[in-house]
């Protein structure tokens, strides 16, 4: 069976059941209602449907590259709830963050016990794609890590160039994305041009995604993005708004303002009122352009492969992610 013989919504539900017969065990309970909790708040587990539709344009079938799409989606599962100790976030799904509802030590073991759980995951792989599989994820692994370290290190910066942020944002998103997309090919067993096209289009969605990611964390709104609004202001965070906003005096004194003692009102009030800086000097509008270059560039790397259910709904769903409010 290939994943474009399935609408989204019964790949999502295979690839749910794969990622929850590796949270199954009821004790002991500090790790592994945690677990069950995260996943079960949502996710548009976009990971994995890639990895799945990279796999489908290669000619792989789901049974072969769904543990796979499980382990990609478990890892970065991983990742949010060490992002969200990292980024004093309260808010992750419209839930409470695990460190929030329980505690730091409980989120922490249980990021930990998930990227071992997407070890594991891979290892259900065919075999013979094993070796080269296992190296793509662990380097995305090792990237991911470098890439929140360079958001953690950004943060006491005073200036951050545009291009060391690009690579701050390779590194933290837009590796996994080319991951999945690249496990997804190998196991496919695609030719190494169609490779390399898929691991480019998993990097420039990635870019477009993580940029697209610090625009919604101004403009959004908070129970539609389930996230908290404004944190990355209030963290001092390092990105492509802030940046364009630091090169004008009323954008420093902008960000100055948003600060954790601040009231709810006075965070909304300062929020809206950045939105318009950002909308008057046209770097709300620059940033928009950037994620539709980097959008473009995704779906142009489709180009060479030939009309097919998985072409489409790659970039349907490309198109669908441009355009999303959480
Ligand atoms: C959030 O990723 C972290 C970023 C890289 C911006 P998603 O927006 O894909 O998170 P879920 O899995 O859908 O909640
Ligand atoms: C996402 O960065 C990167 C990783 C989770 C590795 P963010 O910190 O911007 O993600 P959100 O906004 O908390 O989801
Ligand atoms: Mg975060
Ligand atoms: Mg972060
Ligand atoms: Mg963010």
């Amino acid at each position: 069976l290939k994943s474009t013989e399935l609408p989204i919504s019964k790949l999502i539900r295979s690839i749910d059941q794969t990622i929850y017969s590796f949270l199954r065990k009821k004790e002991p309970a500090t790790l592994y209602q945690p677990s069950r909790y995260l996943f079960e708040g949502g996710g548009k587990r976009l990971r994995a449907i890639f990895l799945l539709l990279s796999n489908a344009l290669s000619g792989g079938t789901i049974r072969n590259a769904l543990p796979a799409a499980a382990a990609i989606e478990i890892l970065h599962n991983f990742s949010l709830i060490h992002d969200d100790i990292m980024d004093n976030d309260d808010l992750r799904r419209g839930r409470e963050t695990i460190h929030k509802k329980w505690n730091s030590h409980v989120a922490i073991l249980t990021g930990d016990f998930l990227a071992a759980a997407a070890f594991k995951a891979l290892s259900q792989c065919p075999a013979k794609f094993l070796t080269d599989v296992t190296r793509i994820f662990a380097d995305s692994f090792i990237a991911l890590c470098e890439g929140q370290a360079l958001d953690k290190e950004f943060e006491t910066r005073v200036t951050v160039s545009e291009k060391e942020y690009l690579k701050m944002i390779t590194q933290k998103t837009a590796v996994l994305f080319s991951a999945a997309m690249e496990i997804g090919a190998v196991l496919g067993g695609s030719k190494p041009r169609q490779q390399k096209a898929l691991k480019q289009f998993g990097l420039h969605f990635g870019l477009a995604f993580q940029i697209q990611d610090d625009l919604l964390d101004i403009v959004a709104d908070e129970q539609t993005l389930g996230k908290n609004v404004g944190s990355d202001l209030i963290e001092h965070k390092k990105t492509y708004l802030s940046i364009l906003a630091a090169q004008w005096p009323e954008g420093k004194i902008w960000l100055e303002k948003f600060k954790p003692i601040n009231t709810e009102e006075m965070h909304r009030t300062f929020l809206r009122a950045f939105v318009e800086f950002l909308r008057k000097n046209g770097i709300y509008q620059k940033t928009e352009k950037l994620v539709d270059f980097h959008i473009r560039s995704a779906l142009k790397e489709l180009d060479g492969f030939r009309n097919q259910p998985a072409k489409s709904q790659l970039a349907e769903i490309t198109r669908l992610a441009r355009n999303r409010k959480f």
